[in-house]
């Protein structure tokens, strides 16, 4: 039995409710117990806001948990074997580092800190502790995506060439005390949207020599809002782009990927994955028809229930990852200037 703790029931834990609701039906061996959060109003059975179509809308019945207000009093009184972590980013290191060393096993969401130094003080936490750690960088655990992991891995299409990864979509509103707004709460669109394809570059090619990064700000104190990457490999041309301040009413959330080989591209927009084959008729593979939310949640509770080594984000590549982000943010601030990764 793994008794969970979820910390955090904004707009993303309540899609990590739905999850747990679902796991518990197909597996009597996982058991969210209690809830945690500031505000007591999460624990009313409103609609969540997150804006993914289709996760965290559910109405859920809050009485069928224990619900804490105080992350520090549920860690005292609630018997639980992990804690999942869905709180603003500034939250993640220190109660991660004390979940750990209070001997629980974490996931926590993306971003897995403001800091490759936060990350690391995460790393070293999880080695003394023993307990599994690991960072909900979902991209790794999205059908789409994991498909051209394996294009990209298993050489079908000869090697990669050229590639383009993008999200954009609205302003977040409604967030913990504007938290999103904060840079130096969240890191603005750079550390928290555009962190999904900075994770996925990382993830299929390893981290670059030095990026080049352009970027505007819109809304004081966010940090960058919207900006342009371009990535230094040998022989191979990546670049990213990211905006949050697309505010049109009904405009929606985007992400999408071109990714070019040697003998073909794979392409990825309005949520279909095409490939295209050189001179041969594209064909739409067949995929997992469940989203990364659920798939990376399964993931980290089988490696917690078989003690088996996280080998899909280990905590290394996640932090690689803030490292990355923070080079394109230090790029930014020089104007574009190529950075290395330090
Ligand atoms: N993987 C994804 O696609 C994805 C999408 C959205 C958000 N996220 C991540 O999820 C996390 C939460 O984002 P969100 O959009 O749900 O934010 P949110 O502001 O909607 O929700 C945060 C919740 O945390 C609560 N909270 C704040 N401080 C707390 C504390 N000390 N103890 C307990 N609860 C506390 C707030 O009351 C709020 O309910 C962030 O790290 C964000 O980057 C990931």
């Amino acid at each position: 039995m793994i008794r969970i703790g979820l910390v955090g029931v904004g707009a993303m834990g309540r899609g990590h409710l739905e999850v747990y609701i679902r796991l518990m039906k197909e597996d009597p061996e996982i058991k969210l117990t209690a809830l945690c959060d500031v505000d007591p109003k999460r624990f009313e059975t409103q609609t969540g806001t997150l804006n993914i179509e289709g996760v965290g809308k559910d109405q859920i019945d809050f009485s069928q948990f224990h619900l804490y207000n105080d992350f520090d009093r549920m860690l005292a009184e609630e018997p639980l074997d992990m804690v999942d972590l869905v709180i603003p980013t500034y939250l993640h290191a220190p109660n991660a580092v004390k979940a750990l060393e209070k001997g629980l096993h974490v996931f926590c969401e993306k971003p897995m800190a403001l800091t490759p130094e936060l990350c690391q003080r995460m790393i070293d936490a999880a080695a003394a502790s023993g307990k599994q750690h690991m960072i909900g960088q979902c991209l790794r655990f999205w059908p789409a995506y994991e498909k051209l992991k394996e294009f990209v891995d298993g050489g079908e299409l000869g090697k990669p060439t050229s590639g383009y990864y993008a999200r954009f979509g609205g302003t977040p509103q409604g967030s913990f005390e504007n938290w999103y707004l904060d840079e130096s709460r969240s890191g603005g669109c750079l550390l928290d949207q555009h962190i999904h394809d900075v994770d996925m570059v990382n993830w299929l090619f390893g981290l670059p020599e030095s990026v080049s990064t352009r970027g505007v700000n819109m809304n004081p104190g966010a940090g960058i809002d919207a900006l342009s990457s371009i990535y230094r490999y040998p022989g191979m041309s990546i670049t990213t782009e990211d905006d949050w301040s697309l505010n049109g009413k009904d405009m929606k959330f985007k992400m999408l990927f071109r990714q070019n080989f040697e003998r073909g591209a794979v392409v990825f927009e309005d949520n279909v994955l095409t490939v295209y084959p050189n001179g041969e008729l594209s064909y739409v593979p067949h995929l997992p028809e469940d989203n990364g939310y659920y798939r990376e949640l399964r993931y980290f509770l089988d490696r917690v229930n078989d003690d088996k080594p996280i080998t899909v984000a280990p905590l290394t590549s996640t932090r690689d990852t803030i490292r990355l982000a923070t080079a394109e943010r230090e790029s930014a601030r020089a104007n574009g200037d190529w950075t290395a990764i330090k």
